[in-house]
């Protein structure tokens, strides 16, 4: 098991590029092995998560051509599609770490004439698919799966499917975009009805390859393709806020200190990170640039002393990826914090809100877990401690910012599950550990 050590903040860099957006990577990949034609996706994230899609696509027929690949460009790839049918995988398709892989793919193969069983690590194989299993089994797809949760390996069998309106009964942009995927190989009109509004990159790239939509309130419909494929286009892949939010809590924790961000994807479904830092009493700038209908631009952080807030209601799905940062900041800031409605962090790639109570109890702050959040104490001094992943990523990259921010070692049990989201992390971590 690989372990990552992190000591006190040395040093400070003026600015940090971070890899491709994670969710609009699996998006390319799927969108382009549908499309009829060969699209160029530029800024790909090479991760295990994204590369799960790309293999599972190829493994269906979709042509895939590496052109090159690096840290600061990311990976840049062609992908000849298959114009709306794919070819049944010889063997299983195996989704890795990869919730997004899992249950998108779900929608997609719901819409084939085939079945495909779909495998994951132990992280993924306690995950529920159920929530996708509903809607595609009312659409006319068969999801079989392990237990009550249908938890995976699962099996989909495509099948002549007909559209649905469907209530999605918690707030998830991969359930939203599971039904979407088959919507498009249904006849007529598949509406989902969102609780509260996720992000929107499946809306936003069925627009760049001319798949009709619309919203209307909190619905999305999409009309079925009647078998009719959309044309290959090439697509730039902007930097995952996400992966940026790590740096930008670093940055905004640490008065006197200023933070470049380069090409960050600031989508508005998904930039809720930088208004909670700014309420907490960071200092954000941003310009923004628009592309391929996904906006990005620099992300400049100037720290403050920050103090705690209230995150909970709409705000949660805006902020769901970093909540385990955003808790680090919160135990940094001088007051309380509380998040609350954030239930859905139980079912990510491990039990959020237990992982990172433990984990920042175990470096002094004080927390209180409820079933749908926690409330931080924060602004007493941490210490370094040993801190277990659990195999997620987000996980390893929160609580190596809390280690900068601490007093003697932190050690960070597991960290290869960093690989599934940013390759490139720990030497990004080392600029801020280097003797000034
Ligand atoms: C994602 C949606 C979110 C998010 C995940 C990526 C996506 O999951 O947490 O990292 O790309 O659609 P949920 O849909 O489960 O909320």
């Amino acid at each position: 098991m690989a372990e990552l050590l992190v000591q006190k903040l040395q040093s400070f860099p003026r600015s940090i590029r971070v890899p491709g957006d994670k969710s609009i990577s699996h998006r390319s990949a799927m969108f382009a092995a549908l499309a009829q034609g060969v699209s160029r996706v530029d800024g790909f994230l090479p991760s295990e998560d994204c590369l799960s899609t790309l293999y599972a696509m190829r493994a269906m027929g979709a042509e895939v051509r590496e052109i090159s690949r690096s840290q600061e460009q990311g990976m840049s790839v062609e992908i000849g599609g298959c114009g709306l049918r794919l070819r049944p995988p010889a063997g299983v398709l195996d989704c890795g770490n990869s919730g997004t892989t899992i249950r998108l793919l779900s929608g997609i193969i719901a819409g084939q004439g085939f079945e495909a069983q779909m495998i994951g690590d132990a992280s993924l194989s306690k995950r529920p698919m159920k929530r996708i299993a509903d809607p595609l089994r009312l659409m006319g797809a068969s999801v079989e799966g392990q237990g009550e949760k249908i938890c995976p390996p699962i099996t989909v069998r495509g099948g002549q499917l007909h559209p649905i309106r469907y209530e999605l009964p918690m707030a998830s942009a991969q359930v939203k975009s599971a039904i979407l995927l088959a919507g498009l190989f249904a006849p007529g009109v598949t509406t989902v009805v969102e609780p509260v509004a996720t992000r929107n990159h499946t809306e936003r790239i069925m627009s760049h390859f001319g798949i009709e939509w619309w919203r209307e309130g909190p619905e999305i419909s999409v009309r079925g393709l009647e078998g009719r494929p959309f044309a290959a286009r090439d697509l730039v892949v902007p930097g995952d806020i996400s992966s940026a939010a790590f740096w930008m809590v670093l940055a905004a924790a640490n008065p006197g200190r200023e933070l470049l961000l380069e090409n960050v994807g600031l989508n508005e479904t998904r930039n809720g990170i930088i208004a909670v830092l700014k309420r907490m009493g960071a200092e954000i700038i941003t310009q923004v640039q628009s592309a391929d209908g996904e906006p990005r631009g620099d992300v400049l952080v100037r720290g403050g002393a920050l103090r705690g807030t209230r995150i909970g209601g709409a705000e949660i799905p805006n902020v769901i990826d970093e909540l385990p940062v955003i808790a680090v900041a919160a135990a940094l800031a001088q007051g309380t914090t509380r998040i609350e409605n954030a239930q859905e962090l139980r079912v990510k790639e491990t039990d959020r809100i237990a992982v990172v109570a433990d984990s920042l109890r175990a470096m002094g702050a004080t927390v209180r877990e409820f079933e749908d959040g926690m409330e931080i104490d924060g602004g007493g001094p941490l210490h370094g401690a040993e801190i277990a992943t659990h195999h997620d990523h987000r996980i390893a990259m929160a609580f190596s910012i809390a280690g900068l921010m601490a007093s003697g070692q932190t050690r960070i049990l597991g960290s290869d599950c960093i690989a599934t989201s940013y390759p490139g992390f720990e030497g990004h971590l080392a600029s801020f550990c280097a003797a000034p």
